[in-house]
Formats: C-alpha cells, structure tokens, sequence
C-alpha cells in the first residue's frame, strides 16, 4: 500500500509523469543499454526498442501502477502484474536486475523534471517503483519454482520444419539434453533466443501448439522486415539446436469452467485457439464453442485443416470464418460478429492483431458481453492493457 507521505506527491505528479513519459523513455533505454550493453543479448527484444512498444509499457505501466494504487489503495492490478511477470520469466528475468531499470529509470525522471524533481517527488516515485518491483519479483519467483528444472533457457534441437500456410511454417523441437521439461498449459507460449546477423540473441516469444509427447512445437509467421523470423523460416533447418525457455503465459482456459467458449482469431492469432481446441477435444468435449476466425484467404490461414478436425471432434463446436478472398469462406471481408449470436454467458478468447481485437471487442461488449468476460493475448508489448479500464481496475 503507498504511503500517507507519498499519496498527495503522487495524486499531484502523476499527470505530468504520465505526459512526460514519451520523453523519459527513450533517454532511460539509451542510458541503460550505454551501461549495459549484455541486456541486448539475448534478454532485450531490439525491434521492440525501435518501434518504441516495450519502452512505453514498461514505463507506462509503472504510471498505471501509480494510478491503480491511488483509486484502489487495498489492491493491485493482478491482471496486469500476472502478464508482466510472465513475460519476464519467459526472458529468465532475474530479480538481481531491478536496481538496473531503477538506477536509469529514475536518472531520466529527475533529468526530464528539472526542478520540479523534487527530493520528496522522487522519493514517493521510488515508493511506487519497489512496490512495483518486489510485486513482480515475488510473481517471478512463484513462477520459476513452478518448473520442472531451474534453468532460464534449455538447448531443444529442430526435429520437424513443414509449411502449414502461405509464409507460415511449424517447428518440432525435442530436448537436446537430459533438463527436466515443465508441462505446457493450452494457450501458453515459450522465449526461443535466435542468434541474428551480427551475432546477437535475438528473444522472441511463440504460442506453443499441440505436440508429440516430449516435444515443443510452434508456428511462425515470416515477417520479411523482421530479424528473427527470417532467420527461422531460412536459416534453421532439421538438426540445429536453439535455446528455449520454460512455458509462461496466463492467458489460458480456467480449468473449472465448463460454460460456452468464444474463441476468436485473425491470421497467424490461431495458434492459442489450436492450442485450447486440442485441450477440449482431450478434456472437455462437450463443451459449447464458436470459433471465429478472419484471414486473408484459405491459403493463408495457418492449421486450417487442423482447426477444421478439432472442431468436428467437438459435437457442440462451430467454426464460422471470415476470408477476404471472394467465396472462399462463411463470410466475406472483414470480422463481424454483431450479428452473430453469442451464447449468453460465453467466455470469450481473443488473439490477433490490436485492431482487429479492438473491433471485436467493441462489437462483442454492444452486444452486451461484460469487458471482464474478455480476454485477450497480443503479440508483442500490451498497451493495450494501459488504457483498459477492465483489466486494470
Ligand atoms: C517487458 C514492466 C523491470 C526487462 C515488460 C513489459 C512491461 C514491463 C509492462 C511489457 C509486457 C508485455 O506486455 O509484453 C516492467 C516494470 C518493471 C520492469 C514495471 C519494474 C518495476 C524490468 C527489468 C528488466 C526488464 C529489471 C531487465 C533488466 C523486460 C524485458 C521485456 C519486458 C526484456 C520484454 C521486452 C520485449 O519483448 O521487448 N516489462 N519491467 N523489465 N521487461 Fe520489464
């Protein structure tokens, strides 16, 4: 809980921290990796530095901590907490490295603020910061005791690489030493670290899919620009050996609800509802699912036939879709699910680009599912979960 001292600093600075923070962050980066250049190897994703998402919500995150602790002083934004910290021991983020994003953090604070970084601003700032901090690392530590081994990172070797769609392929990997592996929850996703054109690791998370017992799969999508993605769909092959994490993630089915599914997904976003499809047909086949999903055409949506043959295992399941190639699917163009009915009661699961999730999140909450009912996974840094009252109240 913040401080009596602290709370008016803060209720009175948090505006201009706020605004600032587009400022702050690209001068607390550029200092931090000054410093310590080893966080870009293999911890440190750099595209999402040159965009600018994971600096935002890194730093905005710590505003909304800020304004969380303000207008709900006896709680925390868990959900918001949870996604983070699973997205750090997804990197093997060690607790030791904290003091590292304070030092710098708070160096560009006071540097941005100029006077009015007052001692008592940055001390009730700090409060907030650690507060933050021990939450997560406490969230960390719960997480690693979790798995099966105590390591960050294990060496898998490539054992299957097919084409499931135009630019899509899927990776079989099994163990390439004897490290213990943590059973996979549908809907979770693992850390793969690449080594890139100049040598340097290169983290990127991906959905696992289902697998052969012993094996992690996953399925990736080519981006041309990108510098990971091509180095796996030209540069690996059948024998290579990579480094892959544990598997985090809290977007997952919750095991003791047996209620109607909405899954819904857009292009290369159908690899968790894969995941949670392969889960129902092996533990909860009677379930009551709608799986939506929109893409470009038939070619170009990954596991097509793989999705077709879960739903038909499920006799309460439909598959309705969306393809912008004429008379290719149910539908033509773009997602519309205001005329669908949508089961009273219904949990719904989303994955796929912001946009699209942000459409269908507006047309699924009009047609009167509670925001609280929707969960989503992205792809990348959230900053979606900065503006999103439902998730952070
Ligand atoms: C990701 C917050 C400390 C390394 C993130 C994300 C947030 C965040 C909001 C984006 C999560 C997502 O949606 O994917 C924080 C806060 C911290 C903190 C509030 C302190 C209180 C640290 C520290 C390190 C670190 C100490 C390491 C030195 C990372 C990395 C990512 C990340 C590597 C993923 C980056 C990427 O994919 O581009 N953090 N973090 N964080 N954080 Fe932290």
């Amino acid at each position: 809980m913040l401080s009596e001292k602290s709370r008016p600093v803060i209720a009175q600075t948090i505006g201009v921290v706020a605004e600032r923070i587009p400022e702050i962050t690209p001068v607390f980066y550029r200092s931090m990796f000054e410093a310590r250049p080893d966080l870009l190897d293999g911890m440190f994703s750099r595209a999402n530095q040159k965009n600018g998402t994971q600096p935002q919500a890194l730093a905005g995150s710590i505003a909304m901590f800020a304004s969380h602790l303000l207008h709900h002083p006896d709680s925390y934004p868990d959900e918001v907490l949870s996604r983070v910290a699973h997205k750090h021991a997804s990197l093997g983020l060690p607790a030791e490295e904290y003091p590292t994003v304070h030092e710098h953090l708070f160096k560009a604070i006071a540097a941005d603020l100029g006077d009015a970084a007052t001692p008592e601003v940055v001390q009730a700032w700090d409060e907030v910061y650690w507060l933050m901090a021990d939450a997560l690392v406490k969230l960390e530590k719960g997480l690693y005791a979790q798995q099966a081994n105590d390591v960050m990172f294990a060496p898998y070797r490539v054992v299957g690489k097919q084409t499931v769609a135009d630019g899509v392929l899927a990776f079989e990997f099994e163990p390439a030493d004897g490290t213990p592996m943590t059973p996979a929850v549908a809907g979770q996703y693992v850390s793969l670290q690449v080594t890139v054109a100049d040598g340097l690791r290169q983290p990127r998370q991906f959905t696992l899919v289902p697998s052969d017992p012993g094996h992690r799969r996953i399925i990736v999508r080519e981006d041309p620009q990108g510098e990971v993605t091509p180095v796996l769909h030209r540069g690996t092959v059948v024998g290579d050996v990579l480094e892959i994490s544990n598997p985090y993630g809290d977007v997952t089915l919750d095991p003791d609800s047996h209620g109607p599914l909405v899954l819904v997904s857009a292009g290369i976003g159908i690899t968790p509802v894969v995941a949670f499809l392969d889960q129902l047909v092996r533990e909860d086949p009677q379930r009551e699912v709608l799986v939506l999903h929109a893409d470009r055409s038939r070619a170009a949506w990954p596991c097509r036939e793989q999705v077709r043959d879960l739903v038909s295992q499920l006799p309460n399941a439909r598959l309705v879709s969306w393809l912008g190639a004429p008379g290719e699917g149910d539908h033509e163009g773009r997602m519309d699910v205001s005329r669908m009915e949508i089961p009273t009661g219904a949990e719904v699961f989303m994955c796929g680009p912001l946009e699209f999730m942000q459409a269908v999140r507006s047309q699924l909450i009009a047609a009167g599912v509670p925001g609280r009912a929707i969960h989503y996974e992205i792809f990348g840094p959230d900053l979606w979960m900065l503006h999103d009252e439902a998730r952070t109240a």
